[in-house]
């Protein structure tokens, strides 16, 4: 069983989630339904990633639909209240779910402040049953401090670029003050858009191997081990096991910092 956070509606979450973009097809439902077997039940999909309908699959096949978290997200261009909805409805076909269990708006946009409406129809929608959690993604300070101004709605979570390289403390300091569960995405940094080499760092390499683990495991615990909520992809079920395998080993202070000090200011 895989440790949970507390939400601050009340809801328990799986303290490590999987990610499944960028699979699409048979690939993400094979790849979903070998994660279920692994142990994961926080599924992290999003209407954009066109793989909803495969993730849905392998939900259903798994037969414990009622164990899974199922995350998905409202696209960046579609944050006007009623195309919000209309977006959350599709998402719903897609997935083959009548409940979501947690949605987030995928991003606020680039421009103009029409995240506060699609904010409203979370908010409409969590009350309307629909969705039992909400949150946001890729919300700065600001962005978060507005929402809550405008509903008393306090997301349950911020999904962000998270990894040591880029520890994102400005984000997180406003998450710990309003109770904002912190998720991490590109939690080892290997997106496949721009990977970087993260996990050959000499100081991440030797952490791992003082712990016997890989420098995938030694990162997800470097996560965990502050309450961030990683969800790392992998299509591979090996793969898949290692990085949920991160309950049974402890980094110590010092080393926590170790890998802190990778942070970054150019990045
Ligand atoms: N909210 C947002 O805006 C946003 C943006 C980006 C991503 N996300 C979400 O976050 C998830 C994860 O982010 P990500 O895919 O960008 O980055 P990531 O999880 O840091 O890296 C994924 C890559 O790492 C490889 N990998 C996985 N485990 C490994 C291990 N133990 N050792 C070595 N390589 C390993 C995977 O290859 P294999 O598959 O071959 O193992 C894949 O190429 C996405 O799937 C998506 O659900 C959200």
């Amino acid at each position: 069983m895989i440790p949970e956070l507390e939400l601050n509606d009340g809801f328990g979450i799986p303290a490590v989630g999987f990610g499944t973009w960028p699979m699409k097809g048979a690939e993400a439902t094979a790849a979903t339904l070998t994660a279920i077997e692994a142990g994961y039940r926080l599924l992290d999909t999003a209407l954009v990633y066109d793989n909803e309908d495969a993730v849905g699959e392998a939900v259903r096949r798994s037969g414990i639909r009622d164990e899974l978290t199922v995350t998905t997200k409202i696209p960046w261009d579609r944050l006007a209240y009623e195309d919000a909805r209309e977006a959350f409805r599709e998402s719903q076909a897609a997935l083959g779910l009548d409940r979501i269990d947690l949605l987030l708006l995928h991003s606020p946009g680039r421009e103009g402040d029409l995240y506060r409406e699609a904010w409203r129809a979370l908010v409409d929608l969590r009350a309307e049953g629909s969705v039992r959690s909400i949150g946001v993604s890729n919300f700065t300070p600001d962005q978060l401090r507005r929402i809550v101004a405008d509903t008393g709605v306090v997301p349950a979570v911020n999904q962000v670029l998270l990894h040591p390289y880029q520890p994102q403390r400005e984000v997180r300091e406003v998450h710990t003050e309003l109770g904002i569960v912190t998720e991490s995405y590109s939690p080892i940094d290997l997106n496949p858009m721009h990977p970087t080499d993260l996990l050959s760092e000499p100081v991440i390499v030797e952490i791992a191997a003082a712990h016997d683990v890989t420098p995938a495991r030694a990162v997800l615990r470097w996560h965990v081990q502050q309450s961030l909520l990683p969800i790392p992809k992998s299509g591979d079920a090996a793969r898949q096991r290692q990085n949920l395998d991160v309950f049974d080993f402890e980094l110590s202070s010092a080393e926590l910092d170790a890998i802190s000090a990778l942070e970054r200011t150019d990045h």
